[in-house]
């Protein structure tokens, strides 16, 4: 286990230190808190770090194997070891990684043939010679954010001709929303589920299958289901066409599935060439954190950082400001992310981790807009929250007044964080903001789609280090399993396991 406490003395010697002091070194510190990768680039010279302290950390990533587990994970080895799988996010972007070959060509199999059922709706003939103009998502985790944020990120780069809705929750108007306005004879509904088990998801196939059967009768709502999944005799079961269950292996986690097939509506509206572009900035992200040494590793740098404010300096939380409108869903997509594969309070061999450790909460929204609502508490509230700016380089050479003035704004902020100010005479106290408060600035080059795979791959890589330097396994999630099982005694009529107080909320609820 790497033991964290080796760092303690670097955050006693730094936690005090004015950070506009720190910042003022510049030279090699600068240096040293600055990446390149896969078009996008990191800035941490604004965290309370230096070398020493990275230094540190870098001989515990070494004293804890960290690059023998980097090559586990790559290869296709067993590290979700409480379930026993491989984590195959970054092989199946890569399948000649795989020490398993024949696997390794069942993931390339499995990319030929939702690209091909991709191009055959295109052409149309599966829904009787109707195009389909509406493709609905159905999912929920996983199955759901991954598509939900690329979409949002790049639906400019997708096919004009067909638009895509999502639902997830089990409020009815979700799948009422999704389906306002569509003709039945045109949509066509792709229900991901990794365990195809979720009650959401399936109780929302069914909802959906019954809104298109009122219309077509059953053979016509048949012909316009889909689905991705790792347990494809259940979605057979559950009466969809085998010819049209798209399998992917359970070594794929759900909260990094939108690189197999459970990405399937963003081949249907993205298309083959720009879904190919963000693989390939997902494998530039994934060449360099595997080949980068620890001092210039991008993912392994975010890493430290996020360990170092929340395990050396106590602060749980962390901020993520997407200052670019089509990347607003990244605070969504990364609470699952990170939250679930960090939220943890074991290590690996089962002994309690230490205190702060595990991941950090996760929360944030889309800049400017937050800076007129939740900044406030960011500037003067007495929590230190750090923040992750993340922005497009490409507005920094904007003729737009607009873009520029985001960017102003972006930058402006990290500033006024480290800086803060004295308080004045007349409002006094009031007007005194502390500063002294850390942020990072992430950069992508422009959005594009090698640009948005390279920074969710940084971000995947990014936990994987961080759950290498708490030793837990971040691969599972048993804290979901619980609220779920309760929920299926409530809705099967045994109130036995519940309290006095639950057993009345039932009572009140109609239950
Ligand atoms: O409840 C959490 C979770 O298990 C996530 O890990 C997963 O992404 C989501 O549910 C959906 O699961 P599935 O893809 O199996 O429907």
């Amino acid at each position: 286990m790497a033991d964290l406490s080796a760092l303690k003395s670097h955050a006693a010697r730094l936690e005090n230190v004015s950070l506009s002091e720190l910042v003022a070194q510049g030279g090699s510190r600068d240096a040293a808190l600055q990446f390149e990768a896969a078009g996008v680039s990191l800035d941490a010279r604004k965290q309370r770090l230096d070398e020493a302290a990275l230094g540190a950390f870098h001989a515990l990533l070494e004293a804890a194997d960290f690059e023998a587990k980097r090559e586990a994970l790559y290869k296709g080895a067993i590290v979700n070891t409480t379930e026993k799988r491989p984590a195959i996010h970054a092989a199946i972007r890569n399948p000649d990684l795989l020490t398993d070959q024949e696997f390794g060509e069942e993931v390339r199999m499995a990319r030929i043939s939702t690209r091909a059922f991709a191009a055959t709706m295109k052409q149309m003939p599966i829904l009787d010679g109707h195009p389909v103009k509406r493709v609905v998502n159905i999912g929920i985790g996983g199955s759901d954010l991954g598509p939900r944020f690329l979409y949002d990120a790049l639906h400019k780069f997708g096919r004009k001709d067909v638009e895509l809705k999502f639902v997830s929750n089990l409020d009815p108007a979700d799948l009422e929303d999704a389906i306002e306005g569509a003709d039945p004879l045109t949509t066509l509904f792709c229900v991901i589920s990794k365990s195809f088990t979720t009650q959401e998801t399936l109780m929302n196939a069914r909802a959906a299958h019954a809104w298109l059967t009122s219309h077509l009768g059953k053979a016509g709502a048949d012909a316009r289901f889909a689905a991705a999944t790792a347990a494809p005799q259940k979605a057979i079961a559950f009466g969809l066409d085998p010819s049209k269950v798209f399998a992917f292996a359970e070594g794929v986690g759900g909260r990094y599935s939108v690189w197999s097939a459970a990405g399937l509506c963003l081949d249907l509206v993205l298309g083959p060439d720009i879904m190919d572009r963000l693989l390939d900035g997902a494998r530039a992200m994934d060449e360099h954190f595997a080949s980068a040494p620890l001092a210039q590793n991008m993912p392994v740098a975010k890493a430290i950082i996020d360990v170092w404010n929340r395990a050396l300096l106590g602060q749980n939380s962390r901020c993520v400001g997407a200052y670019a409108s089509r990347l607003q869903m990244l605070p969504n997509y990364l609470q699952q992310l990170e939250m679930e594969s960090l939220g943890k309070s074991v290590t690996h061999a089962g002994q309690p981790l230490g205190e702060h450790q595990g991941g950090q909460i996760v929360w944030g929204g889309r800049g400017s807009d937050v800076q007129h609502s939740f900044f406030q508490w960011l500037h003067q509230s007495t929590d230190r929250v750090p923040v992750d700016f993340i922005g497009l380089r490409s507005m920094t050479f904007s003729d737009d007044e607009r873009a520029k003035a985001l960017i102003a704004n972006m930058v402006a902020q990290s500033a006024a964080l480290m800086q803060g100010r004295e308080g004045d005479d007349e409002q006094g106290q009031h007007r005194h903001m502390p500063g002294g408060r850390a942020s990072s600035i992430v950069m992508l080059d422009e959005l594009s789609p090698e640009t948005v795979g390279a920074l969710v791959a940084l971000h995947e890589h990014k936990v994987f280090t961080e759950a290498v330097l708490y030793d837990l396994n971040p691969f599972d999630q048993w804290g979901v399993e619980l609220g779920k099982e309760l929920a299926n005694s409530i809705l099967s009529g045994d109130q036995s396991r519940f309290d006095p107080v639950t057993q009345d909320l039932l009572r009140q609820f109609n239950f």
